[in-house]
């Protein structure tokens, strides 16, 4: 082997074992830096004859092209090693399941509202939506509220520090009442032309499900709650068809056709008979107990004047149930706080 043979294969071991690009330009300086040995061959050309420096200088040269390839293999290899390592530690396992999103689910006064809203549909119910913002007007007055009854105290109510444009003060509902004048309004108008005409009005049928508020927080009250309201107004709408439609509905909702309803004289500014309904249950921890649920009754002639009708031809019954109360009946919940507290270990049994 000659020399140059040697210094090769020494320049290569010694690349092969650079552990490190570092190491390896260190390596690389020791053969072609300016003080390297291959440099160094190449200065000593100077003190050979002309053609001793032909053939040495050429031989020179091609160790140098030998170690500069072997250099770049190393170089190469270093890279795809440091690739391959870098492609390695990112590798994505593609069988791996993915990572589930925490399914949520109904909240338990959501589905009753749903329930609410499915069987009286089933019933004809159309389903009204209304403001939360009320007037005084529409929450108390076109129902037949007196100026100085209770429910509008500021100990009941939320008043808003503002009027609207007709002057009238603004409130949170303490009641979804108000939606029955909307909506009847709103019906009274779209079909006047008919009514003045002497026809027959297609009746109205609807209920208004929604939040409502009132100063008032224990474990049975919370300053926000949810009614739903209904209202059926026809030429012939009757008490019994109250009684026929509210007991559908609660043995619907509870699944039992042995459930009880009660009819109980009560009084509402807004109805002309009022009835407060309670229910009892044939089985089960309640068993046999009378719970009150809605009240009710034949809307009073004043209002059905407000909702822009004749109350001589127009009439039927209202009434007003708590969603709230009917959930907690439904899933045996004994504080109403727990509806709104957000904690998922109550509302996770829900899903
Ligand atoms: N608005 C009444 C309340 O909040 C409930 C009610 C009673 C609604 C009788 C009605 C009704 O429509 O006819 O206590």
């Amino acid at each position: 082997m000659t020399d140059l043979d040697a210094l090769v294969v020494t320049a290569q071991a010694d690349f092969s074992a650079a552990p490190t690009p570092a190491e390896l330009e260190n390596a690389k300086a020791r053969y072609l830096g300016k003080a390297g040995r291959l440099t160094e061959l190449l200065k000593g050309l100077g003190a050979l004859s002309h053609d001793e420096k032909k053939t040495r200088g050429a031989e020179i040269n091609q160790a140098k092209q030998r170690i500069d390839a072997a250099l770049t293999a190393r170089r190469q290899a270093m890279a795809d090693a440091e690739l391959d390592a870098q492609l390695r530690a990112e590798a994505l396992d593609v069988t791996l399941p993915g990572r589930q999103r925490g399914i949520g689910g109904l909240h338990p006064v959501s589905r009753t509202m749903e329930r609410i809203e499915a069987i009286f549909g089933s019933m004809g119910f159309d389903v009204a939506e209304g403001p939360e913002i009320e007037t005084d007007w529409m929450s108390f007055t076109a129902l037949n509220n007196p100026e100085n009854h209770p429910a509008r105290s500021m100990q009941d109510t939320f008043y808003v520090d503002m009027k609207d444009e007709a002057g009238h003060w603004l409130n949170l509902r303490p009641h979804t009442s108000p939606m029955q004048v909307r909506y009847a309004r709103a019906h009274a108008a779209k079909h006047a032309d008919l009514i003045a005409g002497g026809g027959v009005m297609p009746e109205i049928r609807v209920i208004a499900p929604g939040r409502t508020y009132r100063i008032d927080s224990d474990a049975t009250h919370s300053p926000m709650f949810h009614q739903c309201e209904g209202l059926w107004i026809g030429e012939n709408v009757s008490f019994k068809d109250l009684k026929v439609v509210f007991t559908d509905f609660c043995r619907k909702f509870f699944e039992s056709d042995d459930l009880q309803l009660r009819f109980r004289p009560s009084f509402f500014p807004f109805t002309e008979p009022s009835a407060e309904i309670d229910i009892a249950f044939a089985s089960g921890p309640l068993k046999g107990q009378w719970l009150e649920v809605a009240g009710s009754g034949q809307v009073h002639p004043t209002v059905v004047r407000n909702y822009g009708l004749d109350p001589e031809r127009h009439i039927g019954f209202a009434f007003g149930m708590g969603p709230d109360r009917l959930t907690m009946l439904r899933y045996g919940v004994n504080d109403l706080r727990l509806f709104f507290d957000g904690d998922l270990r109550f509302l996770q049994q829900f899903r």
